[in-house]
């Protein structure tokens, strides 16, 4: 399992170090901008974490923390997250599939599943489980509401980047400067409340 170095600045005193474990450069780009400026010192752990199978991103981001917990490999604090897209018309699917679809079919594949569909609503999902020093797990939800396009778009982002339209927006995820997307999307909700959890004046 290898780390990589920090992306926050140091002030003087030396900064508590915040893990942040993840095998995806996207969101290990998103977090990084995100947590700018937080008096932690964020480090990438390439997590080598088997992605447990349930029904809800609520139990994988659990799931998944209490199984680095017990490894017992990782320095606490740390978080991971979990994502999912859920389309509408496909009644939620691919939701916590969506890695897996991804990996098999892509972007492409929502595109096609969808062809001459009117009802092009979706949502993605986040969970950031926060692992503290004393072993507690605590999660942190965020959605951002869109539509599916009717083509890809854009070059940046990753994922299913390329065919998600926000809100009120017309361009795609992939489209959007990191920032802009961080304003609309379930990552930056997730991480607007993790960064208060961060804040707060209670042991981490
Ligand atoms: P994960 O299980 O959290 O890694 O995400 C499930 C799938 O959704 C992966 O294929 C990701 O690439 C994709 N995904 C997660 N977050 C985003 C996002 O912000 N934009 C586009 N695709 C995403």
């Amino acid at each position: 399992m290898a780390t990589e170095g920090a992306s926050w600045k140091e002030e003087g005193r030396p900064m508590r170090v915040l893990r942040m474990v993840t095998s995806n450069d996207g969101k290990a780009r998103e977090f990084a901008e995100a947590l700018k400026g937080m008096p932690f010192r964020l480090e990438r752990v390439h997590g080598a974490y088997e992605e447990v199978q349930a029904d809800t991103l609520d139990e994988v981001a659990m799931m998944s923390a209490q199984d680095l917990l017990a490894a017992g490999d990782i320095p606490r604090p740390f978080f991971l997250e979990d994502a999912g897209l859920f389309v509408d018309a496909l009644r939620g699917f691919p939701g916590v599939y969506s890695a897996y679809v991804y990996r098999t079919v892509g972007w492409q594949g929502v595109l096609r599943l969808l062809q001459g569909a009117t009802d092009r609503g979706a949502r993605f999902e986040s969970r950031i489980a926060l692992v503290t020093t004393w072993g507690e797990v605590e999660l942190f939800a965020g959605t951002g509401l869109g539509t599916i396009a009717t083509e890809a778009k854009g070059e940046g982002g990753f994922g299913f980047d390329p065919i998600f339209v926000a809100r009120g927006e017309a361009r795609t995820y992939a489209e959007m400067p990191l920032r802009e997307k961080e304003r609309v999307s379930h990552r930056g909700a997730a991480v607007m409340a993790l960064k208060a959890r961060l804040l707060a004046k209670r042991p981490l």
